[in-house]
């Protein structure tokens, strides 16, 4: 079915999302085309799903680009299930009028959660201890054990990003842990809301070389691309721990691995990687104090559900001529702060 005379509007869901968020868009009476698989489709197939399409709610392993976007002359809206939009070419999107959105606020706790967990278990090397245990190797206790690890509370921790999730983050070390939180930021903070949070800017180059943790929560950007390469790395103490569940091409996987293996810092915990789901093989065999997870950061299920119900929902409004608050891409608003109707929409 395509063309005006087409009954109900179509949203395509390009990839598996818990049935309350397909439920919410065809409670609305939309024509949901809704795929089960759990991988993304090629470029061509994504194109040939987004032909007649007014909406489309994305996963972070689609590849929404211009051509995707030419190809859709109906489409109004993208919803991307990630509070990082990097997979979609927002100026094109902004260009063709179609407005972007992504999940915002309801994963900051469960990412900044495991982004404690992450610096947890690599500073104290649960891992290794875990499977030391399973090996048969506990024979008996000992004061100096074999995964002696760095202390946590009391250090300091510099966060390099403080948005929502950087600040969860920054209430949790600092609250928590009493840690001595620096950061550095696209925006400085107020002073007031510095004291609240218990944080202090600081020069990169600081942050860099007196941090204990340095802990990666800035957006992937043409400005943040390797913003941690060989440079900052060999600026950090040998003792500093990398930990990084924003995006992987933050920091250069290659330059990282390397400084692992020359000790030029102590360790690692990431969740996200430079060519995901690749891993630089450099950091597959480091086993010491390098704790490597498969992009969980948000990966709780009512987090999960949450983030498909909002995507939903941000369809919902943009299809509605509502303006959600997930919005991306204002440029794409009229001067009156309303949705431009798609010029090749029927
Ligand atoms: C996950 O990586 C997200 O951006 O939500």
């Amino acid at each position: 079915m395509s063309g005006p005379q087409r009954a109900a509007r179509r949203v395509v869901v390009t990839q598996h999302v818990p049935a309350a968020a397909v439920d919410l868009l065809r409670g609305a009476g939309l024509d949901v085309l809704a795929r089960e698989e759990d991988t993304p489709m090629t470029a061509a197939e994504l194109r040939a799903a987004a032909a007649d399409a007014d909406g489309l709610v994305t996963l972070l392993t689609d590849r929404v680009d211009a051509a995707l976007l030419a190809a859709a002359p109906r489409l109004s809206v993208v919803a991307n299930v990630a509070v990082g939009f990097d997979n979609v070419d927002v100026p094109a999107a902004t260009a063709a009028g179609v407005a972007v959105c992504n999940t915002p606020g309801v994963l900051d706790d469960a990412t900044a959660d495991l982004t404690m967990a992450l610096l947890l278990a690599t500073a104290r090397r649960v891992p290794e201890a875990d499977a030391f245990l399973r090996a048969g190797r506990y024979t008996h206790w000992k004061l100096e054990q074999e995964q002696l690890g760095s202390d946590v509370t009391g250090r300091r921790l510099g966060i390099f990003g403080l948005g929502k999730i950087g600040r969860a983050v920054a209430r949790r070390a600092s609250r928590g842990f009493d840690m001595d939180v620096v950061y550095v930021s696209g925006h400085r903070l107020p002073p007031d809301q510095e004291a609240e949070l218990g944080v202090r800017w600081v020069e990169m180059d600081e942050l860099l070389a007196t941090s204990d943790f340095v802990s990666v929560h800035a957006p992937l950007t043409a400005q943040t691309h390797h913003a941690v390469d060989a440079a900052a790395l060999a600026r950090m103490k040998r003792t500093a721990i990398l930990v990084n569940t924003s995006r992987g091409p933050v920091v250069d996987e290659a330059a990282l691995a390397e400084a692992l293996a020359a000790g030029t810092i102590a360790g690692a915990g990431l969740d996200v990687y430079e060519h995901e789901p690749s891993v630089h093989p450099g950091l597959l065999q480091q086993r010491e104090r390098v704790v490597l997870l498969p992009h969980v950061g948000s990966a709780t299920a009512s987090t999960r559900s949450e983030m498909s119900r909002l995507a939903a929902t941000s369809v919902l409004q943009v299809l509605a001529g509502e303006r959600p608050g997930t919005l991306v891409n204002h440029a794409v608003l009229d001067e009156d702060g309303g949705l431009r109707p798609r010029t090749g929409a029927a």
